[in-house]
């Protein structure tokens, strides 16, 4: 029975371990998972394996608040200790995050396979660590999932098929989270009932990437823009503790209360029942997709260029009137019907099965 080593760490990948890893139980796959540590607070980590299907981690290596290179170092040297006691068949990591490419890192290095789960994205954007991390990962993985047809043509066009790896269209284990988990998201979500928010009367939002809230004047332009779309409809801001932080010690000032980062079921729910969506995260962006919603990009690109061009999803930066426009824009159109973009719900079935041979 091929054994698989698992490296998860920031919430994103929660997400997409409650997707693959619930479905183990129906393979011939032994998985043992690592939480590096690297989001740590209640409503960042435990509560996602409090309510979800996620086994709890065998490890947690405690890694986190740290720069890039000694989080990611640091993490290098714990996942090594890791692989080399539970000698794994296989690592699998997840997106873009510090995690992910540490946890590719320590293996390949051993001459253990890699496989990466969203494989091939890319922004373009080298200033982002995130367009980093998952480049250097995708290039040293042996099996590569990729979710939509772009990464692939992103991974072709970049030589991948000289390369010594496996490429495959597995669609996308958040599309599998979001069927899943939105049967049943209703009941469980009891911070969301408690806010009394009726369909379509808030708009929600998030933000947290690096590029927005470590540039004084891109944060400023996007607190302005949410506090004018705030005196036009409620925004709800689940605030990324990051983004917290950052807001405190500059002393710009929200107009509304944000509240804490919810849980997923309540992230549902919050997505069933807005009116639109603004972020800059890359999985909300989706998301909203998935619940037919608007989306307004708070950033300058996008690796989910089909939400572009199916025009649901506009990326607006962080220019404050570009932003209340779009939101203005946006608001009253209906959701057009589309094809699934991101598979059939089943595709981490289609990366177990694979990685079961
Ligand atoms: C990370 C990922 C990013 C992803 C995001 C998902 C990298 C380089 N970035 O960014 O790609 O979109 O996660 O949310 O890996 N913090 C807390 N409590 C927590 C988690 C974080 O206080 O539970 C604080 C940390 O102490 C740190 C800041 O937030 O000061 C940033 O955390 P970090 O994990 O470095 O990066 P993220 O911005 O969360
Ligand atoms: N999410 C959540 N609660 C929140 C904010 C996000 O459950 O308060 C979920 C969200 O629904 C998605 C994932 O966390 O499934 C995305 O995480 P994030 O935006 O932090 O990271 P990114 O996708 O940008 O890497």
């Amino acid at each position: 029975m091929p054994k698989i080593l698992t490296i998860i760490g920031a919430r994103p990948q929660f997400i997409k371990a409650a997707a693959v890893s619930r479905r183990v139980k129906d393979f011939n796959i032994e998985e043992i998972l690592v939480h590096t540590g690297q989001h740590f607070d209640k409503n960042m980590s435990d509560i996602f394996f409090d309510e979800m299907e996620i086994p709890f981690p065998h490890y947690n290596l405690n890694i986190n608040s740290m720069s890039h290179g000694a989080m990611t170092g640091r993490m290098i040297e714990e996942i090594e200790k890791v692989i080399i006691a539970e000698k794994p068949d296989i690592l699998m990591v997840y997106g873009d995050t510090n995690s992910t490419i540490a946890g590719a890192l320590a293996a390949k290095k051993i001459m253990v396979k890699v496989a990466h789960v969203e494989a091939g994205l890319r922004s373009f954007n080298m200033a982002m660590p995130e367009e980093i991390n998952r480049i250097l990962t995708d290039r040293i993985s042996d099996y590569l999932f990729c979710p939509t047809q772009t990464a692939i043509n992103n991974l072709k066009l970049e030589g991948f098929d000289n390369f010594d790896n496996q490429i495959y269209h597995s669609g996308d284990v958040m599309y599998d989270a979001a069927l899943y988990y939105s049967n049943n998201s209703a009941g469980k979500a009891e911070w969301f009932h408690k806010q009394n928010l009726k369909p379509g009367e808030f708009v929600l939002c998030t933000v947290h990437r690096q590029e927005n809230t470590d540039s004084p004047n891109r944060l400023k332009s996007i607190v302005e823009a949410l506090n004018q779309v705030n005196d036009e409809l409620r925004v709800i801001l689940p605030l990324h503790p990051r983004t917290r932080k950052i807001l405190n010690e500059t002393g710009l000032k929200l107009g509304f209360e944000p509240v804490e980062p919810v849980g997923y079921f309540d992230m549902i729910e919050l997505l069933k029942n807005t009116s639109l969506v603004m972020t800059d995260s890359g999985g909300i962006q989706k998301e909203a997709y998935f619940f037919n919603k608007y989306c307004i990009t708070l950033r300058d690109e996008t690796e989910w260029i089909e939400l572009i061009n199916n025009k649901v999803n506009t990326l607006v930066g962080s220019n404050s009137e570009k932003i209340v426009n779009s939101f203005r824009n946006y608001m009253g159109q209906t959701f057009p019907k589309m094809n699934s973009l991101y598979g059939d719900g089943h595709s981490a079935d289609k990366i177990l099965s694979v990685l079961e041979k």
